[in-house]
């Protein structure tokens, strides 16, 4: 049987993966400053965690959401006391598009609206109301264009009220970094004017820390830098270090009734397990701290390099803006240097997302390896 071919490979195969280096199939290694979108958190295959799994895989890997699940409710409390969000309610699934799938339908159900409010150059997944408010036709098919969706440019505080005066919109969705757009971010009054709207015309904040969660930007979520106070809370991506698990965080003045969401894979024993060695991880190498000190260091290396280049971004979900397009930059970077970074909608940026628990010298590594490959695309 072929892959249904949906994704541009390179030609490397990682067989090993440790901290924030991989190994390819020919003994080859790789700096991981990507960590496969953003996902690694606390560094490939750590001790903590791959010890956590191979525990849980010989007790119980999974029941349905039909049973008690112990490891659910250890999650959900250590989630809690680390996120500064304990009075929130948890809700479990398996990924970023469907915890947010599952805040706009929430969101949707709780104010009986169906209009929605998203911002341009946004990316909340692929699936169907997610991908409806994600900014790019391109991803959208047909039956995804159903959904009524307003895209507004961050700032745009006229728009916002004008729409929301309508008191058709269930609700707001905003990433408090943009990743796949490119970095860019909403003001703390923007997003404060966000809130106070929300809250006078019965639509709900949607906070969409899928990729900004779990300690990346330096706060445990990114909106946590703004003082705001989101009604939901969709998260994945860190969260798992690669298992796959994503959840939703409901405000505590909703309440939940039967069979309003569910997922039969969603909060499986396995995933809470992951889950939960990741929050430990975080909790005993104090990773949130550690991504803010590192974005510090990250600042000051960008003295040595050419003043036309900026960095954007927070903690160590960052991007580095060029005067040009960073596509063969970022080859260079992997064939001759053995470093992975991403791309984004924009195409001058060029996203470094490594483990929070990176070290120094990965980063003047990566420093280094860039000046030489910026001489070498100028010869
Ligand atoms: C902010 C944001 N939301 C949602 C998603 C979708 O997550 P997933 O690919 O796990 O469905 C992504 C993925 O890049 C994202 O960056």
């Amino acid at each position: 049987m072929k892959l249904f071919d949906v994704y541009p490979l390179y030609d490397i195969s990682p067989v090993v993966a440790k901290g924030s280096v991989i190994t390819d199939e020919k003994g080859q290694e790789y700096l991981d400053l990507y960590g496969g979108h953003a996902v690694i958190s606390i560094g490939h295959n750590h001790p903590h965690y791959s010890s956590a799994l191979k525990d849980q895989l010989d007790k119980i890997s999974f029941y349905s959401n039909a049973v008690q699940n112990p490891v659910q409710k250890a999650y959900a409390k250590k989630l809690g006391a680390i996120s500064g969000c304990d009075d929130y309610q948890l809700f479990l699934c398996n990924s970023g598009a469907e915890a947010n799938e599952n805040a706009i339908k929430l969101a949707s159900f709780i104010s009986g609206k169906s209009k929605l409010i998203a911002f341009r150059n946004s990316f909340h997944g692929r699936t169907s109301a997610a991908v409806a408010a994600t900014d790019n036709p391109a991803i959208q098919a047909p039956i995804n264009r159903g959904h009524e969706v307003l895209f507004l440019d961050f700032e745009d505080e006229k728009s916002l009220e004008t729409a929301l005066q309508t008191e058709a919109y269930c609700g707001v969705i905003i990433e408090s970094i943009q990743g796949v757009g490119g970095l860019d971010q909403p003001s703390t009054s923007f997003f404060k004017c966000i809130e106070r709207l929300c809250h006078k015309h019965g639509a709900l904040l949607i906070a969409d820390e899928v990729q900004t969660g779990f300690g990346r930007s330096g706060h445990f979520f990114g909106f946590q830098h703004h003082g705001v106070v989101p009604d939901l809370i969709p998260m994945a991506k860190g969260m798992g270090n690669g298992f796959p698990i994503g959840g939703l965080l409901v405000h505590p003045k909703y309440k939940g009734n039967h069979g309003q969401l569910g997922t039969t894979f969603g909060g499986n024993h396995l995933a809470c397990r992951a889950g939960l060695a990741v929050l430990e991880v975080i909790e005993t190498e104090g990773l949130v701290k550690k991504a803010a000190e590192m974005e510090t260091y990250v600042r000051s290396k960008m003295a040595s390099l050419p003043a036309d280049i900026r960095l954007k971004g927070r903690g160590l979900m960052l991007g580095l803006s060029f005067p040009f397009e960073v596509g063969n930059l970022r080859k260079e970077l992997l064939y001759s240097h053995h470093i992975f970074t991403g791309a984004a909608k924009d195409k001058k940026v060029l996203r470094i997302l490594p483990a929070l628990n990176i070290e120094k010298e990965h980063i003047d590594q990566f420093f280094e390896a860039l000046k030489e490959a910026l001489k070498t695309l100028k010869s």
